[in-house]
């Protein structure tokens, strides 16, 4: 796309989504969301931060889930950490479960356990930077701040006809002063409407234009250029480590171990692993002396080799390619804390890269 042509854009003045636009259609098409029948700022906090993470459709039992067994921040406040990562389990980057506990304790000290309503008191909170700020302060007080996501960055993108890269830090401020300027007093609706929009209408790929309500108010739209915004930055290519799993079946149970207290996964639980470069099918001996190496160094001297499976988890920055080695033992050593199958599904919180190795238990 020549400089040119994007300046020859049929560009109107009001190509931008405008509340006038959006508020009558998001009235009429807004989805039943568990977290849109209750406004209080805790409730509306944990669906932003779960938000975050996952999408809406797996969000909806996490934070029914969540709310029923934390339906306050003051329960939130003295909820202990093995329960708090048990409710998270599944949502992944459990530093932000733990940001929350640290969020809600302030709120319960400084504040009386009620969120502030002004933007800038929230964002010295843990956890809580510009959009959350804005979501909270806009749908749970109808203070008329922003909160540009990624689904709000697509669809001001296209009906302005931005050519910037959506990571572009002076676009997206620029573009939350644009908007705040517009925000009607019913701010946290129009805060949903351009999120519902995006997660709607204005998809990624294949947007639905036809049943679009800035249909005649989008450059992209008019010029044809939907498949060509927004500009998405380059992504860095992911680090790949390969590591092997132990799934050790003894009498008393399986053995699992918490991760250490800071890194990937800091603190949650998972089935004894180690890095390893992986074998081919040529190289049994090797892989035989493999595992007996590595299960002396667990304690285990006898063992037998059920079998294997392999798994790739995919995180944002990496990706673990995961052979699970599922070995019978006779005993298991005191050096591991065991657990029944039962106890680890039901009460623990195994991290989710670990989870799909429980059904091989
Ligand atoms: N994505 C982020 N926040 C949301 C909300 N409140 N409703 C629907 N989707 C969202």
């Amino acid at each position: 796309m020549s400089a040119l042509t994007q300046k020859n854009a049929r560009k109107e003045e009001n190509d931008f989504p405008l509340p006038c636009y959006l508020l009558p259609w998001f009235y009429a098409n807004k989805r039943d969301l568990p977290w849109r029948r209750n406004k209080d700022a805790y409730a509306v906090w944990v669906s932003e931060i779960m938000l975050q993470q996952t999408r809406v459709e797996a969000a909806k039992e996490h934070y029914v889930r969540f709310m029923r067994a934390l339906p306050t921040v003051f329960d939130l406040a003295a909820c202990d950490e093995e329960k708090l990562m048990k409710l998270w389990e599944g949502l992944g980057y459990y530093s932000r479960a733990r940001n929350m506990k640290k969020c809600a304790d302030r709120v319960v000290a400084e504040y009386g356990g009620i969120f502030p309503r002004d933007k800038a008191l929230l964002q010295q909170l843990p956890g809580i930077g510009e959009y959350t700020a804005g979501a909270v302060s806009s749908i749970a007080y109808d203070e008329k701040n922003p909160a540009v996501d990624g689904n709000v960055l697509r669809v001001c993108a296209r009906a302005e006809g931005d050519f910037t890269p959506v990571d572009n830090v002076r676009r997206r401020r620029e573009l939350t002063k644009k908007l705040a300027a517009v925000y009607p007093e019913a701010a946290g609706d129009y805060t949903q409407s351009l999120m519902e929009l995006g997660a709607l209408v204005c998809l990624p790929e294949s947007p639905k234009c036809g049943a679009c309500p800035l249909r005649g108010h989008c450059v992209a739209e008019r010029e044809g250029w939907q498949s060509r915004l927004p500009v998405m930055p380059e992504k860095p290519q992911k680090k790949r480590e390969r590591l092997a799993v132990f799934l050790l079946r003894a009498p008393q149970g399986t053995a699992l171990r918490k991760r250490p207290a800071k890194g990937v996964l800091a603190g949650m639980w998972e089935f004894p692993n180690q890095p390893f470069a992986g074998f081919s099918a040529a190289e049994k001996e090797a892989e035989g002396a493999f595992l007996r190496t590595s299960l002396l160094d667990l304690g285990i001297e006898n063992f037998t080799l059920c079998f294997k499976k392999e798994h790739t988890h995919v995180f944002t920055h990496l990706v673990w390619e995961m052979t699970a080695y599922v070995l019978d033992i006779p005993d298991m050593p005191p050096s591991l804390p065991v657990f029944s199958p039962e106890k680890i599904r039901g009460e623990l919180s195994v991290a989710s890269a670990f989870r799909w190795c429980l059904e091989l238990l």
